[in-house]
């Protein structure tokens, strides 16, 4: 009767039976939304994931899931990654599908997709939504973000006015795609790449090529391949690939979101990654990808460079090659043959942009659970500074109080904002590049030393001590930390210290009362009680145990 009623609704949704049955279901899910700029050519690529699911004797059906702009929903994605997370993985379940294809690309929709996929495991294919073309302005080329942040504190240092600031409205982001600086969407998506989940090469072809076609076809006609010889993603997502994973993000000098999204993807693999496997691994790989933020180029001059699998080449010794991709038996085969084409974009071993990854993990009194630097996109005379903390309690205080002269910072202080965390937040907004004040920006100071429970664009830049652990909100050090404290950062040597005595901290810590949660009901009432501290990923609990789920029953 079951099986009855489906093909009687497969009827109604205009299918002959030979074009379904006994063909493999490949669900196509789709992240494409009007407000996402991102996403939006996605619903032209999910044509092209379905003509290679035809082609290869599949059945595609897409599904529209709910869709992560980083620009336009507030007060942050992060706050909704698991809530995508969970849509995926109830999709897959609840629907009958033997396969998916998961096209996303801007920030958090790449975690969460493969979050919720890893969780249900069953073949998949990610096709990554692909970087945006270069922005142009005058004679400048501008980076997303990245260029943002850059000319609107000229701006506030009157440098330029608003004329120039409207032509850069309508040159920094040109096409569709993700950011095409290695911000957090080119880091996920090479991750992804470099997990073995998507197609080889795919993480760098801008949206608008069409090869971004050609390659999401592609993801099509494998996706069937998979289901035939049921290849699961728990067969590719293991620690080694993890670990491979790591060592890419660390290579391109890549976001300090990828540790938070890494460590949680992981987890859905019952992979235990922490914060030392990164400060570990950072030890032993150059920084060699010259792209902004920290370097020069953006990821078009990076896809005809030689991509991914041009960088992987060079690092093939860091890798563990014997692993399987979708693709390819083992990611030797897949990097056989690649190339590097522009050394100045992807440098050779000799000539890194960084010795050492670009993240470090800091520990000391004031993170006891790890918080994270990207020190390569900085002022390097910062790499070791003591100087007095200038507190805020919340972000709101801090944009209206920040450039008022009566606070006295000067470029030797330490800016500390609290408050922001996986709670606090809530969902760790991209606070975490607190803003300098005019007066110094006037001065000509361009960086600081900044600390917060935060987390900071990927596309963003300076001393940014982030995603101290744990929070302020449930009472981390951070909590404790008074206008006036010392602080000492200390790059080379991993630490954070707040020179205050533990007996001092103590009457602190008693005198200390937690804030009230703002939300009373819904997703932030959950969200609120499940949410996992940052060097954990930010996962929620109920998500990230393990534990069966039994199979859906329908009688
Ligand atoms: Fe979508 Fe940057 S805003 S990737
Ligand atoms: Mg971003």
């Amino acid at each position: 009767m079951r099986s009855f009623s489906h093909r009687a609704r497969t009827r109604q949704l205009g299918y002959l039976p030979e074009e379904h049955l006994g063909k493999p279901v490949i669900a196509v899910l789709n992240t494409w939304s009007d407000i996402n700029p991102c996403h939006v050519h996605l619903r032209d690529r999910a044509q092209a994931v379905k003509r290679g699911v035809w082609q290869a004797g599949g059945f595609p059906l897409e599904f529209p899931v709910s869709t992560l702009s980083e620009t336009f929903q507030k007060p942050t994605p992060m706050l909704y990654r698991n809530l995508l997370a969970m849509e995926t993985e109830e999709l897959l379940r609840s629907y009958p599908v033997d396969g998916a294809v998961l096209l996303g690309g801007c920030d958090k929709s790449t975690p969460a997709l493969l979050m919720g996929a890893a969780s249900v495991d069953l073949p998949a294919v990610f096709v990554p939504a692909g970087p945006m073309l270069p922005g142009h302005w005058r004679n400048e080329v501008l980076g997303s973000g990245t260029d943002m942040w850059k000319y609107w504190d000229d701006k506030r240092a009157g440098l330029i006015g608003d004329c120039e600031m409207a032509e850069l409205e309508s040159g920094l982001a040109r096409s569709p795609g993700h950011c095409m600086t290695m911000g957090t969407a080119s880091t996920l998506t090479a991750a992804a790449e470099a997990l073995g989940v998507t197609m080889p090469g795919a993480s760098s072809i801008p949206a608008v090529d069409s090869g971004h076609d050609r390659m999401a076809a592609a993801a099509g006609l494998r996706i069937v391949e998979l289901v035939q010889q049921d290849l699961r993603l728990s067969r590719l997502l293991t620690r080694e690939a993890y670990e491979d994973a790591v060592t890419t993000v660390l290579g391109l000098g890549g976001s300090t979101n990828a540790v938070i999204h890494l460590i949680a993807m992981a987890g859905r693999s019952g992979v235990r990654l922490t914060l030392d496997d990164f400060d570990r691994i950072a030890r032993t790989v150059p920084v060699l990808a010259n792209l902004r933020p920290g370097g020069q180029y953006l990821m078009e001059d990076f896809h005809f460079a030689g991509g991914l699998p041009g960088f992987l080449a060079r690092i093939t010794d860091l890798l563990h090659l014997d692993r399987p991709t979708v693709a390819h038996a083992t990611l030797r085969e897949q990097l056989a043959g690649a190339q590097v084409h522009n050394p100045e974009v992807i440098r050779p071993r000799e000539k890194p942009l960084a010795d050492e990854g670009g993240l470090a993990v800091l520990r000391g009194n004031l993170c006891p659970d790890g918080a994270v630097i990207k020190h390569i996109a900085a002022e390097q005379h910062l790499r070791r500074h003591t100087g007095p903390a200038v507190v805020f309690d919340d972000y709101r205080t801090m944009q209206r109080t920040i450039n008022d002269p009566a606070l006295g910072i000067t470029a030797d202080h330490v800016l500390v904002l609290r408050n922001a965390g996986p709670k606090g937040g809530p969902g760790m907004p991209e606070y975490g590049m607190l803003p300098i004040p005019d007066y110094l920006l006037k001065q000509g100071v361009r960086d600081m030393v900044r600390i917060s429970d935060a987390r900071m664009s990927g596309t963003s830049y300076g001393m940014c001590v982030l995603h101290v652990a744990p929070e302020s909100y449930v009472g981390g050090p951070l909590a404790l930390v008074r206008t006036g404290d010392l602080i000492t950062l200390d790059v080379d040597a991993r630490s954070l210290h707040l020179h205050v005595d533990d007996e001092e901290l103590a009457e602190r810590r008693a005198a200390w009362t937690a804030p009230v949660h703002p939300y009373e009901r819904g997703y932030g009432a959950l969200y609120q009680e499940q949410i996992t501290q940052a060097d954990t990923g930010c996962d929620f609990d109920f998500l990230a145990r393990p534990g069966t789920v039994p199979e859906p029953y329908a009688g």
